[in-house]
């Protein structure tokens, strides 16, 4: 077994999906916060208004996690309630995080930080279009400079932005997160903004001389081909330029990959290139890979694209995109993975495939790894005894823990593992129904209930895990 003494055993949130306090002591909207509350845009219209209301049962969830043994918490800053217009600082917001940050510490838990998990001030949006205008990098970077002054010397990790493709393609291409837009050249350009930012964050937190490690989390999903077939290699070869490497190419060596520029052209797509651009991404380089691994993608050719691809969510619990037609159908096609089981919501469930990720991104990069998020999205019961029997789930985690095992036995350098997710949390499009957690949160869409808390079995499990470090799976 492989698992070195400092590896971090961890778990993941995000400040929308578990805080609610939406409009408490001086927080803004963000994005999310207008976006859930129109009708349709939500699986069952639900917000993250109440969420689980971690702003004030954060002491009781920390308690839980030490209970458990874990010895990581990745969380991310709700950039609106630091600064609810996203520029004045709003003093109660970061002593509200001061607070959550010393709890974890006292605690033994080494506090993750992820600085943007999506929820934009709204404010923002409305001045400039977000992440549509150069203006926001000045104002991303002035945000992170706060929270650099403020944390610096209490983070030892720090995860800049969260999926930043998804968050794009989701936003700009696929139009079910906000702002709801489908239009492929609007998706690179917001793409390219978010890039600078990112960078330019890196960049400050250098000049500040925080001594911590940065990185950016990103969303991957190896690409295979689905049969051996020549134009399918080729496909899949695409799908990674230009799903994969177009992000990672970037954290880790401050460029766009060549190949992925060049089938953009093709596509006649281009990246709004302004003087000083490529200099301020080659000085964003991060110190680490933050990977969210969840599934493998399969791809054949465009021209043998199959109809039956079971891709994306489940359609009757959550909400799914019904854009098609997008310059890339030309290149590939995602199709199904006859090898692999799927999820209650369609996701391959590919072990193998983590260890390839792993491998893809030590061979490419030579970069330690902070798996930021991994984890089954399941429906689970409460019994009445009060217990939740989820097998499946630690079925699922333990053989994603026994790949990593085997990543690190073939040479990566593995930081951590922030499973996603340690309380169950609001899924952006699928409401409560999807649940990830080794705490089960009694609540669901129609009702915020009590919110109590429950140990799954699998909580059980994960702090056998954390004690044995790695050894009794
Ligand atoms: C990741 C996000 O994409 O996947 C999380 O970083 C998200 O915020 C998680 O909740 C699971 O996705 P979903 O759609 O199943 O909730």
């Amino acid at each position: 077994m492989s698992f070195q003494e400092e590896f971090l055993w961890g778990s993941a949130s995000a400040a929308y999906q578990i805080e609610g306090a939406a409009n408490l002591d001086g927080k803004g909207d963000s994005i999310w916060d207008v976006y859930s509350r129109v009708p349709g845009n939500t699986f069952k219209n639900t917000t993250g208004e109440v969420a689980i209301d971690f702003y004030h049962r954060f002491e009781e969830d920390v308690a839980l996690m030490k209970e458990m043994g874990l010895q990581a918490y990745r969380f991310s800053v709700s950039w609106p309630r630091i600064m609810a217009d996203g520029r004045t600082v709003n003093r109660q917001g970061v002593e509200f995080y001061h607070k959550v940050i010393d709890t974890l510490i006292a605690n033994g838990i080494t506090p993750i930080l992820t600085i943007y998990h999506w929820d934009l001030p709204q404010a923002l949006q409305d001045e400039y279009q977000g992440w549509e205008s150069r203006d926001i990098i000045d104002d991303f970077t002035r945000y992170c400079e706060v929270l650099f002054e403020e944390y610096g010397d209490k983070i030892p990790y720090w995860v800049s932005l969260n999926e930043q493709n998804i968050f794009t393609s989701l936003g700009y291409l696929q139009a079910i997160h906000p702002p709801k837009v489908s239009d492929f050249q609007r998706f690179v350009n917001a793409n390219h903004i978010a890039n600078l930012a990112n960078a330019s964050a890196v960049k400050k937190f250098r000049e500040m001389g925080i001594e911590a490690k940065i990185g950016a989390s990103f969303a991957y999903s190896p690409a295979y081909a689905q049969s051996a077939k020549p134009e399918d290699v080729i496909a899949a070869e695409d799908a990674q330029e230009l799903q994969d490497l177009f992000w990672m190419d970037v954290y880790a060596k401050g460029r766009y990959p060549k190949i992925a520029l060049k089938r953009l052209e093709t596509l006649n797509i281009h990246i709004d290139f302004q003087p000083g651009d490529k200099e301020l991404l080659a000085a964003g380089v991060c110190d680490f890979m933050g990977l969210n691994y969840y599934q493998s993608a399969t791809f054949v050719a465009a021209e043998n694209k199959q109809k039956t691809a079971q891709t994306g969510n489940a359609s009757q619990v959550s909400v799914v995109s019904e854009i098609s037609d997008i310059p890339t159908d030309k290149l590939f096609a995602r199709a199904d993975n006859e090898y692999l089981e799927m999820t209650d919501w369609n996701w391959a469930v590919d072990p193998n495939g983590l260890r390839v990720a792993l491998r893809r991104i030590t061979s490419r990069y030579e970069l330690p790894i902070l798996i930021s998020e991994n984890g089954l999205g399941a429906f689970d019961t409460l019994t009445e005894e009060g217990k939740v029997h989820d097998d499946y789930r630690i079925d699922f985690l333990r053989r994603h823990v026994e790949a990593i095992s085997e990543a690190i036995d073939d040479g990566c350098e593995v930081i951590g593992y922030c499973t996603w997710s340690c309380q169950d949390l609001f899924s952006w499009l699928n409401g409560y129904a999807k649940r990830y957690g080794f705490i089960y949160v009694d609540r669901d869409e129609e009702s915020a209930k009590e919110l109590k808390r429950y140990k799954k079995d699998s909580f059980y499990w994960y702090q056998k895990v954390i004690e044995t470090n790695g050894e009794q799976l």
